[in-house]
């Protein structure tokens, strides 16, 4: 099946930060440029008025990735969770803030359409709190000597969502999905994200990532391949890294929806098998 054309394949440039890859930061307007979506931070799940479930991850990952994509030439939509770290300014980098799992989800459906790639670093809750609690009129529990027990729902699963909605609709932008977990079952998990996610590619590192300055990381390949960093990097420099993998996802895709587009086009019988 033909793809819709949101892909656009790279051209040749150097790029400021790795001369050896291929880049579009001389090459291209601003509104030819392709579009990097980022998700950053934690999201907060309000159990009531005032208190929430939330997690330790900083951001900081998705801020050094978005980063490294404008300085590859990507425009970058960055949505970001409730986190206090300074954010890019940068007229390349449009900021969009979400706040719970739901505001995500929308933010993810308005701008999936538009992205030649998608990172999806944000911590997303995996349960918040079911409506079941009763608050007072302040929209608050009230402590009472019998303590308090929570019931938790699971959240939807954002990035399966996403990779759902690209078949659906013909979208063609590249999946990337996270996985942190302890290093004994980091490459299950990776390999188990990937299908069950159907993303192209997932970027496997361990728990003490998350607050760190640094990283140690894998990424899996929907192809059966895997990319490991040479060594421990600084979060900025393994976003320059990780931009050329994403590129190489990016220039394959591009190459794959224009093959689909020719045969489409050609219709005979051996193409259209
Ligand atoms: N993710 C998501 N929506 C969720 C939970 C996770 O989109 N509700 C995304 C994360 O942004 C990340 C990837 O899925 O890119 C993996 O996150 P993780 O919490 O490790 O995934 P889970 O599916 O919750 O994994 P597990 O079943 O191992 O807890």
């Amino acid at each position: 099946m033909a793809k819709k054309p949101n892909v656009r394949s790279p051209k040749s440039a150097a790029c400021p930060s790795h001369p050896s890859r291929p880049s579009r930061v001389a090459a291209q307007q601003d509104d030819e440029r392709p579009v990097l979506l980022i998700t950053a931070g934690p999201t907060h799940e309000p159990i009531d008025a005032v208190r929430f479930i939330g997690n330790r991850s900083s951001g900081k990952l998705g801020v050094a990735l978005a980063e490294a994509a404008v300085e590859c030439g990507w425009k970058v939509v960055l949505l970001m969770g409730p986190t206090a770290i300074p954010l890019p300014e940068h007229k390349l980098v449009t900021v969009q803030r979400f706040v719970t799992t739901d505001d995500l989800a929308k933010l993810l459906k308005k701008h999936q359409p538009s992205a030649d790639a998608m990172a999806m670093a944000a911590a997303v809750a995996d349960f918040r709190p079911a409506k079941t609690t009763k608050a007072d009129s302040a929209g608050k529990i009230k402590r009472t000597a019998a303590g308090l027990t929570l019931k938790l729902e699971s959240t939807p699963d954002l990035l399966a969502g996403c990779s759902a909605r690209r078949d659906k609709e013909g979208f063609s932008q590249v999946l990337v999905g996270f996985a942190l977990e302890s290093k004994a079952k980091l490459a299950a998990s990776a390999k188990d994200k990937l299908q069950r996610k159907g993303v192209d590619a997932v970027v496997a590192n361990e728990l003490g990532t998350m607050e760190s300055e640094s990283i140690t990381a894998s990424v899996f390949g929907a192809d059966g391949s895997v990319t490991k960093t040479p060594g421990n990097m600084s979060k900025r420099a393994f976003g320059s890294w990780l931009m050329d993998i994403i590129e190489m996802l990016v220039m394959e895709r591009a190459i794959a929806t224009q093959h689909d587009a020719e045969d489409e086009a050609c219709g005979c019988a051996e193409c259209a098998g």
